[in-house]
Parts: C-alpha cells; structure tokens; sequence
C-alpha cells in the first residue's frame, strides 16, 4: 500500500452534491462517496465502501444528517464514525466501527478531497493550503464559469503538461488558439521559467500569436500570457491580447481518477460580459476536444520523469523549458501518481 496522497484533488461539482443524494466519486484509483449532511452542509467523503460488509455507500441515502448504508442500514457521521446498528438498538458502537473517511471541503466550485489526515490542520507538505487558500484566483476578472468535467484517457500529468505548452497551439488548435500562416506564428520565443517561494515553476511572460483566442476575439493578435503552477496537477495561465482591454484567466483542476485516466474542470476567469456562461463553455468543450485525442495517443500514457538525455527521457527543445522545469519539480515533490 502506498501512503495516502497529501494532495488535495476535486472530485466533484459542488452544484452536483445535493443533501439528499450520496454521489459517487473516484480519485487515485480509490472509489469515494461524498455527501452532505443536510442543505449547505459542508461535504464529506469517504472511501465507498461499507465497513460492514463492504457494500458501497453511495447506494445509500442520507437520513437526519447520517450516511446510511443501503444493506443493514449502519448510520455514520461526518467524520465516518458508525452511530447507529439497526439490528441493535441498544448498542453504542465503539469508536473503532467508522467508516474511512477522506478530509473534504468546497473551492472554486468543486468538492476537494484529500486521504491525508493531517492536511487539513496545515499538515502534509502545505501544497493544499496553496490551492485553496488563500484563494489563488483572487484579484482575478469577478466573473467565474466552471467548465467541465471532461474525461480523457492519459494521466494528469500528460494534461497539465499539455496545458502549459504553447508551441501546439498551430497545430492542434489551428484557427482558434493557433495559426499556421507564418512561421512566424509557430516560434515560441524566449521566455525565462520562475519558481514562486514554493518551488513551484511558473513563466512571468510567454508570448503567442493567436488568430482567435477567446469566444469574444474578433480577429489575430499576439497574446501575453502567463503561466503559475498551483499544485501538482491544477495550473493557472492568464492571458491578455495586445490592445484589448480585459485580461483573461483560466484554472485547470485535474483529477488523478487512475495513474491513467484524468477528469478535468476549468474555470474561466473574466471581465467580457458579452457571452453566456453557456457560450464559454462550449468554447472551452472545443478547444478540449481538439487536445483531447492527442492527449489520449501519447505513449506512454504516463509522463516520464527521466531527465533530459538519460534512458527513457522523451526529446525536449528550448521552447519546453516549462515542461522540463515542471517534471523536475514533479519528482521533487514526489508526486509520482501518472509518472514513469
Ligand atoms: S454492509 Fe453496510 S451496513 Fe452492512
Ligand atoms: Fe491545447
């Protein structure tokens, strides 16, 4: 068994998490039921499995702000302890009978999860209070839209990989976020790789030429853009064109569902008013679903951590500076779930 992760990782839309209705989740290969225990209640996760007999609790029900299991009916609270055994009413249950319960909290728009223990008092390696508190979005545009989830078929890192790379922008996205029409548009050019007082990589200024970069854009321009590290698989990159006037964020918050199957959110941080939230979205849902098959092809599925020139390493050029940078930290950290 390996130690449980210390990350935190959404599991879920927090809007999807209703009191009355467990919901199944997934995240590191483990089965997880999260619940709420009334209207506005704070969520909770456990491990879906009844420490009974092991049915899945997400087939139960919550009744007077207890889990109760879908077989014999045991009832737990929050924090996983077992309070109830219909087949014996008199019985107090000791504190051994509890169900095992995962640290859950509501950020951004999403239910988190994390198998530490320790790291909701601040415990672990402090990369969970980076992402959610404080609050990495703020001083962002006001204007938020949860997008998502998406499901893709290679590990998380693959995906972060993915999302801070520009230099796929004229192929994949061609027409959209990249264009092909001069070489020029393809070069990445110079940019220097920062660590933040974490470690954590991030470019200050990355600069790229986009024919469309966002539902609102009306024709080509060269876009600033930015880019921050936020814990092992979420990112934040800010973007704002020459000229235009309201700068534009977008999170990426992965799930490790398996070493080698991801879920993804976003969140679009911006100032345009002059699309719907649906409009976001559905640009958000194409430009994914144009990364998504590549994504799904690269093989290994897995991001290799070999450094650059040793067996096994993938081929890096000078515009990967960001990748080499964030798969080094990767092993720093070590965060290995979806490496090799
Ligand atoms: S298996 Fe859950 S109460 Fe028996
Ligand atoms: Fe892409």
């Amino acid at each position: 068994m390996s130690p449980p992760s210390p990350w935190w990782v959404p599991v879920a839309g927090a809007a999807d998490l209703r009191a009355a209705t467990p919901l199944a989740a997934r995240a590191f290969g483990e089965d997880l039921v999260l619940w709420r225990a009334g209207e506005g209640a704070a969520p909770s996760a456990f491990v879906d499995r009844c420490p009974h007999r092991g049915a899945r609790l997400s087939r139960g029900r919550v009744a007077d702000g207890r889990l109760e299991c879908a077989y014999h009916g045991w009832r737990f609270e929050a924090g996983g302890q077992c309070v109830g055994i219909p087949a014996l009413p008199g019985f107090t249950p000791p504190a051994a009978h509890r169900a095992c319960s995962w640290q859950a909290m509501e950020a951004h728009g999403l239910v988190w999860a994390c198998a530490d223990a320790s790291a909701r008092d601040g415990g672990g390696d402090g990369t969970g209070e980076a992402l959610l508190a404080p609050d990495p979005l703020e001083g962002l545009p006001a204007r938020r839209v949860l997008c998502g989830p998406f499901d893709v078929a290679t590990s998380a890192p693959r995906v972060v990989e993915n999302f801070l790379d520009t230099a796929h922008f004229g192929f994949v996205h061609e027409g959209f976020l990249g264009s092909r029409e001069q070489p020029d548009h393809l070069s990445v050019p110079d940019y220097r790789v920062e660590a933040d007082s974490q470690g954590r990589p991030g470019v200050p200024l990355y600069r790229a030429w986009q024919p469309r970069a966002s539902t609102a854009a009306q024709g080509g321009a060269w876009v600033d853009y930015s880019y921050r590290l936020l814990g092992p698989w979420s990112a934040l990159l800010t973007k704002k064109a020459e000229g235009s006037a309201p700068s534009e964020a977008y999170a990426l918050w992965c799930c490790p569902l398996e070493e080698e199957h991801t879920r993804v959110w976003f969140t679009i941080c911006t100032d345009d008013t002059s699309q719907g939230d649906d409009a976001l979205r559905a640009f958000q849902a194409t430009i994914f679903s144009q990364d998504a098959p590549v994504l799904e092809s690269q093989r290994p599925r897995r991001l290799p951590l070999a450094a650059p020139g040793t067996a096994g390493a993938e081929l890096h050029c000078a515009a990967d500076r960001l990748s080499v940078a964030y798969r080094r930290w990767l092993g720093e950290l070590g965060a290995r779930f979806g490496t090799c």
